[in-house]
């Protein structure tokens, strides 16, 4: 990394003030125990509007377009959460979102569905084997039903089908369907060399895109951090844009330093060894 001097100067001085790194979000409140981590919002007035989520007595809801599904972990860094897919209705191989087609995500919205899913397709017709899905005999979707964990009444249903999620189709659909298949089950970062009962429970995962400054109307609704301005592309939006010597951070969903010691490593240590070591650095690489 190539620091201009005035940069590097900022970056001294700010190593010597680490305590005061960085100040705190707008994060929603906890549901019930669940910490509800930015951009995720809750309630108007806290988190980015558009990565709306829903407490329901102490459980998190993610809205699709047509139903909601429970939230079973959400992880900021990697901008991940996991969902738990539908169930089976009583006694059959249909999920309860049938109804519903299965799972679509609003395409506006900043979310889609993951590579990292391995979908399998239960209860399917004979179509589905004209599809590039692995609809075998030998596919993993057999396993799973012929497994204990699996869904027994699935196992009355002779097609099934796997695939690895993320193609432009998928993104934003799950589709189940009576000219389809009527189920579906998902699995998370699946590992199928393992025997099914080391597998973890089905769960779906979602990706968000990661958040712009928070808009605003006016200086009010900006923190003494940032200042209200109108986006660079002139769209009308305006949002809160960091103050100098901080910048966006878009995981925490605050105004941080340019550099700190947190993202150079240097916390706890000495300072004055880090900014010489950061300077000859620089020298190194200028020279
Ligand atoms: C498969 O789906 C069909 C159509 O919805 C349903 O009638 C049938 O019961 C399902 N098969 C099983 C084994 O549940
Ligand atoms: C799902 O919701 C969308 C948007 O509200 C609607 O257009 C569509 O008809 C719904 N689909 C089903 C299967 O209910
Ligand atoms: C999808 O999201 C956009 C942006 O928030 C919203 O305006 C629109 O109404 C949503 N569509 C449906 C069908 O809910
Ligand atoms: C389908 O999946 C099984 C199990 O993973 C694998 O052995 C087989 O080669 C796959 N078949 C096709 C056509 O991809
Ligand atoms: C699953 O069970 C069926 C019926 O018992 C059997 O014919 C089939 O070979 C099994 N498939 C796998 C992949 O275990
Ligand atoms: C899903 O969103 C991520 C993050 O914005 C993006 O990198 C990825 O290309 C998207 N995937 C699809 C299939 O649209
Ligand atoms: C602005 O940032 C400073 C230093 O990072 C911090 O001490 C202060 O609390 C922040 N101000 C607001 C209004 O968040
Ligand atoms: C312009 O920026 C706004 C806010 O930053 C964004 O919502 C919008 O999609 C952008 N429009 C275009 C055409 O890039």
């Amino acid at each position: 990394m190539k620091l201009p001097p005035h940069r590097l100067l900022l970056a001294a001085i700010l190593l010597l003030r680490c305590a005061m790194c960085t100040f705190s979000a707008k994060n929603c409140p906890n549901c019930g125990t669940t910490p509800v981590p930015y951009p995720f919002s809750t309630a108007p007035a806290c988190g980015d509007p558009q990565y709306k989520i829903r407490c329901n007595s102490g459980t998190l809801l993610f809205d699709t377009l047509n139903s909601s599904y429970p939230v079973m972990s959400i992880n900021p860094s990697i901008q991940r959460l996991v969902i738990q897919p539908a169930s089976l209705l009583p006694n059959t191989c249909v999920t309860s979102d049938y109804i519903y087609e299965g799972i679509s995500l609003n395409e506006s919205l900043p979310f889609n569905i993951t590579s990292d899913n391995t979908i399998m397709f239960l209860n399917c017709t004979e179509s589905l084997l004209r599809s590039p899905l692995n609809c075998t005999s030998t596919s993993l979707c057999h396993v799973y039903v012929n497994s204990t964990k699996g869904e027994a009444p699935c196992q009355a249903a002779p097609i099934c089908c796997t695939f690895r999620a993320g193609g432009s189709s998928t993104a934003h659909r799950i589709m189940v369907r009576d000219t389809g298949c009527r189920a579906y089950t998902s699995f998370v970062d699946l590992d199928s060399v393992l025997p099914v009962d080391k597998w973890s429970n089905p769960g779906l995962a979602i990706e968000w895109v990661l958040p712009q400054e928070p808009v605003c109307g006016s200086q009010a609704d900006c923190d003494g951090n940032s200042t209200c301005g109108p986006a660079a592309n002139l769209s009308g939006v305006r949002r809160c844009y960091c103050t100098g010597g901080l910048h966006w951070d878009p995981i925490q969903g605050i105004c941080a330093h340019d550099a700190t010691c947190q993202n150079d490593g240097s916390c706890g240590g000495s300072t004055k060894t880090a900014l010489i070591a950061g300077t000859s650095l620089v020298i190194i690489q200028d020279g």
